[in-house]
């Protein structure tokens, strides 16, 4: 008779042994939270689609900035919903825009927090693309003398951090460029180097009311069919002066993260994208899955296939079961 003389099972025999074995852990150091920031004052209002994730005035953002920090959540990204949109997005690089007026009052009041800027045009453009639009295609080079100017913009108001999510070519270094000529080069760079034309990203255009208004986002995003593509991109990113690459959405595209982590020995970020997190909010709401262990499982899965940092509108919650 065959008898296994290595039994798996031994090491999941009770709590303690499984502890001891684990190989991946969550931390609320891994946390980026996601927030959205709108005009006005006392403002607080719940997506529909994003339980628990709301729409704040700046005051609003600063006590959510606070509570965060208290959590011991170590950073925000922030994303602004303008007064206005016009067709070159002005209100990206406007002195006193959302996004620059929204990290002024933080790093006033919330000190211990870094505050990452998202950089991009799409919610600041009457089209609703991520770039200057010219006979119905997004001009590359044009958009990035304005991205550049956000970049600067955000650095100048105190942001620790930029992030540009339009997925022009060679943007990383221009911005960086740019930065450092502004005198800013300690300002660190992440770049959304890997990002999917996803339909995933459904919820955050609700949030961001940033929705294309014709066409979509296939000439600048990456297609969702491509892996090697995903390495070329990256290197590019790193070439040009990134210091964090990041994938994105996570959960569909965990083999591409997995893959940047063996490839490069850079800081790796995955972004938990509003699609995912809608879904799992929707199912447990149906009582349809366990919402809180879905959470911390799909959480998990990303730093096992390699994410040191993960942005996720779950972070508060996570952060206060960690
Ligand atoms: C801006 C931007 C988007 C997201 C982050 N930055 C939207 C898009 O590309 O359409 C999506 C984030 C999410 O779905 O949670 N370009």
């Amino acid at each position: 008779m065959y008898f296994p003389i290595y039994r798996p099972r031994r090491l999941r025999a009770d709590a303690n042994i499984r502890r001891m074995v684990r190989e991946t852990s969550l931390s609320v150091d891994d946390f980026i939270a996601p927030l959205f920031v709108c005009p006005g004052e006392g403002v607080r209002r719940e997506i529909s689609s994003m339980p628990g994730n709301y729409q704040l005035s700046i005051d609003e953002l600063v006590r959510e900035a606070a509570e965060l920090e208290s959590l011991g959540v170590p950073a925000i990204i922030l994303f602004g919903i303008p007064e206005s949109k016009d067709e070159l997005g002005s209100g990206a690089y406007d002195e006193h825009g959302i996004i620059q007026e929204a990290i002024r009052a933080l790093k006033a009041e919330v000190k211990d927090l870094l505050v990452i800027t998202d950089v991009c045009l799409c919610e600041y453009t009457s089209h609703g693309h991520c770039g200057v639009v010219e006979e119905g295609r997004v001009n590359n080079d044009k958009t990035l003398e304005l991205l550049a100017q956000e970049a600067v913009s955000h650095a100048a108001a105190g942001a620790d951090m930029v992030a540009p999510s339009d997925m022009m070519d060679g943007r990383v270094g221009f911005i960086r460029n740019a930065l450092d000529v502004a005198g800013f080069d300690q300002v660190t760079l992440m770049a959304y180097a890997v990002k999917y034309a996803s339909a995933f990203y459904g919820p955050f255009r609700e949030a961001a009311e940033s929705p294309p208004q014709f066409g979509d986002r296939k000439s600048y995003q990456m297609d969702p069919a491509n892996a090697r593509e995903a390495l070329r991109e990256a290197a590019l990113d790193i070439e040009e002066g990134a210091d964090i690459i990041m994938v994105k959405p996570a959960l569909p595209y965990l083999d591409i993260i997995h893959s940047l982590r063996s490839e490069f020995d850079y800081p790796l970020a995955a972004y938990n994208v509003s699609g995912e997190f809608a879904m799992i909010k929707a199912a447990a709401a149906k009582g349809w899955i366990d919402g809180e262990q879905a959470m911390l499982e799909s959480l998990l899965s990303m730093k096992r296939a390699g994410a040191d940092l993960i942005l996720t509108y779950f972070a508060k919650e996570a952060a206060r079961i960690l």
